[in-house]
């Protein structure tokens, strides 16, 4: 008989350990808001019923991650969960040295305080938040390359997570001396979850053997970003996910990483290169800021932990499930008239708050106004990427984000389709309410990164 074919894609795990929820009341949620001022950041996570601030650390470890902790040997130096460790890493990401920090930002900082400084440029496609602050911290300038389809909203390139290789030629042809690197994020978070082609990174690989420029990865979604280039990319259909990866892998220098993402842990990172003279500098800040350079600010199991996450999250049948149900809140989304990014990326699924909110000029903050609506009507808490996260610049200025987006990202395993349901349902409420939305006024910011802890108040 053959295998019969049925369109519901289930979660591929059934839930062995469940956490409750704290129900609440939107006249509390207002309440708690408020005294947030109105910063999302800033609410107690038990004051959330859907928490889709970031998929961050937040997913659910599996029966064997949690096996895995208990081999965690907690010695000091050369652990052998350290090599349980870097083993796994290197399986998909063939570097000579793998550095382990906390979590991805430590990373960064270790790797821009060494190739950084004033004068230096830095091109990525698009510079996550943290990553952007880490260059810009060194004195470095963060320059964003990303494909001009990328800022077309409506447009349904499969790759806008490219990077715009000509762009990059030009700035290594008129300030080649000033880049000690190029970057790429896998995907491309802040553009909204896209994925980066094979044969975007192999032209890009081409550029840098040019100018004789190292080329890393920030590749916290890398499973995510190979998943799309078998389903989307020419050629690249019945592979491997692993294998993709490990073309990925091959065609850069080093890394960066969050093992918060892919890696399904709930903390850690690493960073990892070929280069002896570049790792030996990293390793000397390491032992500054992180710790001995085999445990690198981590617990022997958490390192167990990311081992094996890092088997788990290539398998297909989760990563199918994976995209499927992001893009599911994606459609269910644009059906209720919602617009959203398309098309929908990996890990989130992003509003598009300033087409939502046509009322709300982007320096009233249309991605503030939506996600604090998001939570007052239904407990969702979502995160503007945006005006208030891109708006401030070094020079004191500000101006408007290329887009204001207000991302619901989904963490790993943690939800289930009716939650999901739940979500489109309080979306689809606030967008039948949204002419009374109302934009914020900043009451008071950090001088970086300060949609953590800048406190708002609504105007009238
Ligand atoms: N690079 C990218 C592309 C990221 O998305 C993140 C984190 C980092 C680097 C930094 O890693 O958090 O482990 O220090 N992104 C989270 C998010 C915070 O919500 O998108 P980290």
């Amino acid at each position: 008989m053959d295998e019969p074919q049925f369109r519901t894609i289930i979660e591929p795990f059934r839930i062995h350990s469940v956490e409750p929820l704290r129900m609440t009341t939107a006249e509390h949620r207002r309440q708690v808001v408020q005294d947030a001022g109105y910063n999302l950041f800033q609410v107690h996570a038990q004051d959330v019923l859907i928490d889709l601030l970031t998929d961050s650390g937040t997913g659910a470890m599996s029966r064997d991650q949690w096996a895995a902790l208990q081999h965690g040997d907690e010695s000091y130096a050369g652990s052998p969960s350290y090599f349980v460790f870097r083993d796994a890493v290197r399986e998909l990401f063939d570097f000579e040295h793998v550095i382990p920090t906390h979590q991805g930002r430590a990373a960064e900082k270790i790797l821009f305080s060494v190739v950084g400084g004033a004068g230096k440029v830095i091109p990525n496609n698009t510079h996550f938040d943290t990553t952007r602050a880490n260059v810009e911290y060194t004195g470095a300038e963060a320059v964003d390359l990303v494909v001009a389809e990328a800022h077309d909203a409506g447009s349904d390139f499969p790759f806008k997570g490219n990077l715009d290789v000509d762009a990059l030629e030009r700035l290594l042809t008129e300030r080649g001396d000033a880049v000690p690197l190029v970057m790429v994020t896998i995907t491309n978070n802040s553009g909204g979850g896209q994925p980066v082609s094979l044969a975007n990174l192999h032209a890009i690989r081409e550029v840098c053997d040019r100018f004789g420029k190292p080329l890393f990865l920030d590749a916290c979604r890398f499973a995510e970003n190979a998943w799309f280039i078998r389903e989307k990319e020419a050629g690249q259909s019945g592979r491997e996910v692993a294998d993709i990866v490990r073309e990925i892998g091959s065609l850069a220098d080093g890394m960066t990483m969050s093992a918060k993402k892919d890696p399904l842990g709930n903390i850690g990172g690493w960073l990892a290169m070929n280069d002896d003279t570049l790792a030996r500098q990293c390793r000397d800040l390491l032992v500054l800021t992180e710790g001995f350079p085999t445990y690198g600010g981590l617990a022997g199991r958490d390192l167990e932990a990311v081992a094996q996450g890092l088997k788990e999250v290539i398998d297909h049948e989760y990563l199918r499930y994976r995209i499927r149900s992001t893009a599911y809140l994606g459609e269910s989304l644009v059906a209720s008239g919602i617009p959203i990014l398309t098309p929908v990326g990996g890990h989130a699924v992003y509003i598009d708050a300033r087409a939502m909110l046509p009322h709300i000029p982007p320096l009233h903050y249309p991605g503030q106004a939506l996600a604090v609506a998001l939570y007052e009507a239904g407990g969702v808490r979502s995160c503007e990427i945006g005006t208030i996260m891109f708006g401030r610049h070094p020079d004191g200025s500000e101006h408007p984000a290329a887009m204001d987006l207000v991302r619901l990202a989904i963490p790993r395993r943690t939800y289930t389709q009716s939650h999901i349901d739940y979500v489109i349902e309080v979306c689809q409420h606030v967008a039948a309410q949204s002419s009374s939305l109302r934009g914020y006024r900043i009451v008071d910011e950090p001088p970086a990164l300060r949609h953590f802890t800048a406190t708002f108040e609504p105007l009238d």
